[in-house]
């Protein structure tokens, strides 16, 4: 048997070679038999959010975590494609010269005419130029390309560097409710810059065992953009992703993020799923791919949640 040890007591059902997990369909044991959540707390009844009354300007709301393939761009696809279905109008902005949030939308990021880049080093672009609207109602698209990565160079020389996408995106901001930043795995100046520019964190964390590694210099990284340059910058959550409540390393992870984060650790958990994979060659959300799907229902209640919590939503009727 070449099954891991710490997961063999609890993989009856799951071929020991298979290793992406499809939990979409009925939930899991634990996972929500009983009115306790994963994350082994009372799950709150996350209520659907009412119309949008007054426009102020957009939350700024950063996926950020420099490990990479934890799911912060799949993140930021699919709580901005839910945002949209509950009636915000949302931008998402793709920081990363990967481009894997424009490719995730299905743009090809080699036929950009302008992108992030051009709004952070040309200064007389009107940053709408820029914009795309997606197939989905409401969202729209801050594109990226592999130009990016010479605005991390090019930035060095600039003053006020580390503000650059804030002032950048400031004449955006009246147009949107929520803005939705989907960092590059790494913890340099562009990153620096996505949390100069956000009011809030969602650090997506995969429920492996070094999940955690690292993250203590992202948090000390949050609080010294709080202290010198951004103080409304906080930590909105902590988002466990790619988590299988079949194993018990997974559940163990989980624990120990709770145990860790406490109340900032999101009552929604996303689960593994290939249909997450599926999605990103389809070019377009699960709410839109597989509609019905429990990874789209999951990144509902997480925008319910964001909406009900972070951003204190007025509420449905
Ligand atoms: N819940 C999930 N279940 C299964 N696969 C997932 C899940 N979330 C994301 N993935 C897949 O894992 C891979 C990495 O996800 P994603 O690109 O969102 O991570 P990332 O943090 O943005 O990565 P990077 O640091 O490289 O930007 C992708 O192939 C994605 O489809
Ligand atoms: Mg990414």
């Amino acid at each position: 048997m070449s099954t891991p040890s710490t997961d063999a007591a609890d993989l009856p059902a799951i071929h020991p070679d298979q290793d992406v997990l499809d939990l979409d369909g009925p939930p899991a044991a634990g996972a929500g038999t009983s009115s306790l959540g994963p994350t082994g707390r009372p799950l709150p009844d996350f209520p659907t959010p009412g119309p949008v009354l007054t426009r102020g300007p957009a939350a700024v709301l950063a996926m950020c975590n420099q490990k990479g393939g934890v799911g912060k761009t799949t993140t930021t696809i699919n709580l901005g494609a839910a945002l949209a279905e509950y009636g915000r109008r949302v931008l998402l902005v793709d920081f990363d010269p990967q481009g894997a949030l424009s490719v995730g939308l299905g743009f090809n990021p080699a036929q950009f005419d302008r992108t992030v880049y051009d709004l952070l080093l040309e200064r007389d672009v009107p940053p709408q130029e820029a914009v795309l609207h997606t197939a989905i109602e409401r969202l729209d698209l801050l594109p990226s390309n592999i130009d990016l990565s010479g605005a991390e160079v090019e930035l060095v020389m600039e003053v006020g560097r580390e503000q650059t996408l804030r002032r950048a995106l400031a004449p955006l901001l009246t147009d949107y409710d929520v803005v939705l930043l989907d960092c590059q795995p790494s913890l340099g100046l562009l990153t620096i810059n996505a949390l100069a520019a956000a009011d809030g964190v969602v650090i997506p964390l995969e429920c492996e065992y070094f999940a955690l590694r690292g993250v203590a210099l992202l948090t000390n990284t949050m609080e010294k953009v709080r202290a010198r340059i951004n103080p409304r910058l906080e930590l909105i959550g902590v988002l466990p992703t790619m988590y299988d409540a079949r194993t018990l390393h997974g559940r163990e992870v989980l624990k120990t993020l709770v145990d860790g984060f406490g109340d900032k650790v999101f009552h929604t958990v996303i689960n593994r799923t290939v249909r997450f994979p599926e999605t990103t060659v389809a070019g377009e959300p699960i709410t839109t791919y597989a509609p019905m799907s429990a990874g789209a229902e999951a990144y509902r209640q997480l925008a319910r949640e964001v909406l009900a919590t972070a951003l204190a939503d007025p509420v449905g009727s």
